[in-house]
């Protein structure tokens, strides 16, 4: 294990009809916020009327910016960073899934400066400063509710970046497990995919003696996996939606990640895809994901055949550890196809004429390297683009 510091300050706020809290979580640090929000789920729910009345008992001001796009733009991202600068606002509220969170920290980031935020995404400045930012969770999946992420798509270019950083941590996420009633199966499916693949990025470490982190990273892939169908069955099972929320945001809280190394490869070839094609991120690595394990088996054969073993019940057979792990590959797929996903690009409606581009892309036209248990150049990227076929 290695040395770690470990502090994620987001106070979760967890349970049914928790989003009345809303403005009085927000009032504790602001009186003026922009309310920022996707394409119209929360309109149609009545979620934002219930969380506009909290604001209004609580005596809370807000200017609304709707319109958020899953894999969310940076040019809204710019116009709420205008409204926060001309109007004086004081916290950016997420309601909404992932890309309404990540683009209200981006919007965070960029109320406090005169340059341009996506230097932040480019890696050419680092943020030291943001206002804060609170969110009413609909949707399981990205984790971005307690994270140090944002990930914005900038129109021009096709590209599609992550800032990490300390300061966009929210200050509070209200977890109400009935918001996810209404999600459309496809989405549940996608949120299940999303939350697996960052667990498995985290799983895949070089680190050794982490059976600690293992046992809990595994317990929560296996919840995962056990109530995602469940979900579908019955969309208002709501123990169902509370413990799979719960391991969403534990997924990705950076708990797991204590005393290890995670991948993220998967992660990086995965935005490449949802940068151009516009897909969504979970259905991106439902193919991905099995196509660099195909790549890696052969690293390290018994960490897979150790993840075959205690997640997806396969025989463990160590003297055929590579046989294993393929067999857990195997087992996967086919749990992504049991819930509506496909496991090849052709699935997603991507097909092989840029593939190239995405691997140079991916690489910084093989300047950089991605991935840590495995380290992978253009060519190694390209090569597992051509497994997901
Ligand atoms: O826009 P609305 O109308 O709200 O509809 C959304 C959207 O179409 C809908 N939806 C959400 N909650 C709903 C609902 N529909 C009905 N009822 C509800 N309760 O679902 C669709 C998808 O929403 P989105 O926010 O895009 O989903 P998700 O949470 O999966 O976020 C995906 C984004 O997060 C990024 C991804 O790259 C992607 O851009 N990620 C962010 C991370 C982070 N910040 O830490 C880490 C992740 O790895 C990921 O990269
Ligand atoms: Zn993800």
């Amino acid at each position: 294990m290695i040395d770690f510091e470990f502090r994620n300050p987001t106070k979760i706020v967890f349970g049914r009809g928790k989003e009345a809290q809303v403005g009085a979580e927000v009032a504790a640090v602001a009186k003026k916020i922009l309310l920022h929000y996707g394409g119209g789920s929360i309109k149609d729910t009545g979620l934002f009327d219930r969380v506009a009345e909290s604001l209004r008992v609580s005596g809370v001001e807000w200017i609304e910016l709707g319109g958020v796009r899953p894999n969310p733009r940076l040019s809204l991202v710019r116009e709420g960073v205008r409204l926060c600068k001309d109007n004086g606002l004081e916290l950016v509220l997420a309601v909404g899934g992932g890309s309404v969170i990540d683009s209200a920290k981006a919007i965070a980031m960029g109320a406090v400066i005169d340059g341009d935020v996506w230097d932040f995404y480019m890696g050419r400045s680092e943020p030291s400063s943001a206002l804060p930012v609170g969110t009413v969770l609909t949707i399981p999946a990205a984790g971005s509710e307690s994270s140090t992420g944002t990930v914005i798509t900038n129109e021009e270019g096709q590209l599609k970046r992550a800032v990490n950083s300390d300061l966009i941590y929210p200050r509070f996420s209200i977890l109400d497990p009935e918001l996810a009633f209404t999600l459309p199966p496809f989405q549940v499916a996608c949120g299940a995919a999303d939350i697996l693949a960052h667990l498995m990025e985290r799983y895949f470490s070089m680190v050794r003696h982490v059976d600690f982190t293992d046992r809990l990273l595994e317990a929560t892939m296996k919840t995962v996996i056990q109530k995602a169908p469940l979900l579908l069955a019955n969309p208002m099972d709501y123990e169902a939606w509370a413990e799979f929320m719960w391991a969403g945001t534990i997924a990705h809280n950076n708990l797991l990640n204590t005393g290890r190394i995670g991948d993220w490869a998967s992660h990086d070839i995965e935005h490449e895809i949802s940068g151009i094609y516009d897909v969504a991120h979970g259905a991106g690595l439902a193919v991905v994901f099995p196509a660099w394990m195909k790549h890696c088996l052969g690293q390290d054969p018994s960490r897979f055949a150790q993840w075959a073993g205690r997640v997806w019940n396969v025989d463990l057979d160590f003297w055929n550890a590579e046989a294993t792990g393929r067999e857990g590959i195997a087992r996967l797929e086919a749990f992504y196809r049991s819930i509506g996903l496909g496991t090849r690009l052709a699935d997603l409606g991507v097909g092989p004429d840029r593939l190239d581009e995405m691997a140079s892309k991916c690489t910084n036209g093989d300047r950089r390297k991605i991935g840590n248990f495995v380290e992978l150049d253009r060519a190694a990227v390209r090569a597992i683009l051509e497994l997901a076929r």
